[in-house]
């Protein structure tokens, strides 16, 4: 248990799981990693475990998809989970762990990672979209934070309960580069990675999109496709599936340390050791985020609709790691999928 933490301990309640079954109770139903509680942070769908909450109705529905351009010219546009009322439409932006490194200035999204001296890493930043999106286009001019060796950037599509998930990703080793990847069902596949060449993507704005349809992945770089991703070429035939993402998911931007995680074959991804001294933050910029649903917005109306807790956490204990990937740090919140075998 980590003390840099999303909630105060009196506000949740650590879910002792038997035989699998939690102990999440009506007034603290949703479950997310490891705790329970009433708030967004627990219930927002996808953050939630439905199979551990509650019941099976207790994690929030998902949003449904708005088409949209979020400019962050309001500070409405990105805000602490904690403070989410439950309008996709007012909130377009949550920072899903505290403390909140994730700001609105200048008209951008800023994600921050600042210096976590007691466990000498890194603690970055998850700003995840208050709405879904089951295929669409999804386009953000970003400034990556590739300028030390060890800082990864991200841009990625996900549900985090299944596990799929579409990657743009930058690694602080290699500022002139971005990564793609994408997972199916949390199953841990580093060949699926790519590298495309590019300019130095710390030193400007650039835009990045994911153009996700049933049928293919298409990602682009300032509109230029520079790969792309057939659902057909990913079936496999010893499981008889296609292992291509189909999970409605969130767009979800991030940072966080690679260098100092501990877990040496994200070390050699990333570069290692990341730089710090106290006062050291590292930033990430997302200026805009243009999203296209697939046949239009979905379930607009939904806002404003879901139940929301009536807690303020400010700070206490960090649910405990997810052990999906017992290499990623709590602190980290992307879990370091794109990189070599350790
Ligand atoms: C399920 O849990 C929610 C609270 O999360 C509660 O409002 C609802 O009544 C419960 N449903 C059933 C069938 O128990």
């Amino acid at each position: 248990m980590k003390i840099t933490s999303i909630v105060t301990a009196a506000a949740l309640s650590l879910a002792s799981s038997v035989m699998g079954q939690s102990t999440c109770n009506e007034f603290s139903p949703c479950f997310r990693e490891g705790y329970c509680d009433s708030s967004a942070m627990f219930c927002l769908w996808d953050l939630c475990d439905p199979v551990k909450s509650y019941n099976s109705t207790s994690c929030w529905q998902p949003e449904g998809c708005i088409s949209q351009t979020v400019n962050f010219d309001s500070s409405s546009d990105a805000v602490a989970i904690n403070s989410y009322q439950g309008n996709p439409q007012t909130n377009k932006f949550l920072s899903v762990f505290e403390p909140n490194n994730v700001a609105v200035e200048n008209g951008n999204m800023v994600l921050k990672m600042t210096y976590d001296a007691p466990n000498n890493k890194g603690f970055g930043a998850t700003a995840k979209a208050s709405s879904t999106i089951h295929y669409g286009r999804v386009t953000a001019r970003i400034k990556t934070a590739s300028v030390a060796t060890g800082v990864v950037t991200s841009f990625i599509i996900i549900n985090e309960q299944t596990g799929d998930e579409i990657d743009f990703e930058w690694v602080g080793k290699d500022p002139a580069q971005v990564q793609t990847n994408y997972y199916y069902q949390k199953e841990l596949d580093y060949t699926k990675m790519t590298a495309y060449s590019m300019a130095d993507t710390s030193a400007e704005y650039h835009d990045y999109t994911i153009d996700w349809s049933e049928d293919r992945i298409v990602w682009l770089v300032d509109n230029q496709p520079i790969r792309e991703l057939k659902r057909q070429d990913t079936f496999d035939p010893q499981s008889n599936v296609y292992k291509y993402p189909t999970s409605e998911s969130r767009v979800s931007f991030g940072i966080w340390d690679g260098g100092n995680s501990g877990a040496q074959g994200t070390q050699e991804w990333s570069g290692y050791p990341t730089p710090w001294t106290p006062s050291t933050v590292y930033q990430a910029f997302v200026d805009s985020v243009t999203i296209e649903c697939a046949g239009g917005s979905s379930k607009p109306s939904d806002g404003g609709e879901q139940p929301t807790g009536s807690e303020q956490p400010t700070g206490g204990e960090q649910p405990s790691e997810t052990g999906k990937d017992s290499e990623a740090p709590s602190s980290a919140p992307e879990p370091p999928k794109c990189r070599p075998r350790n």
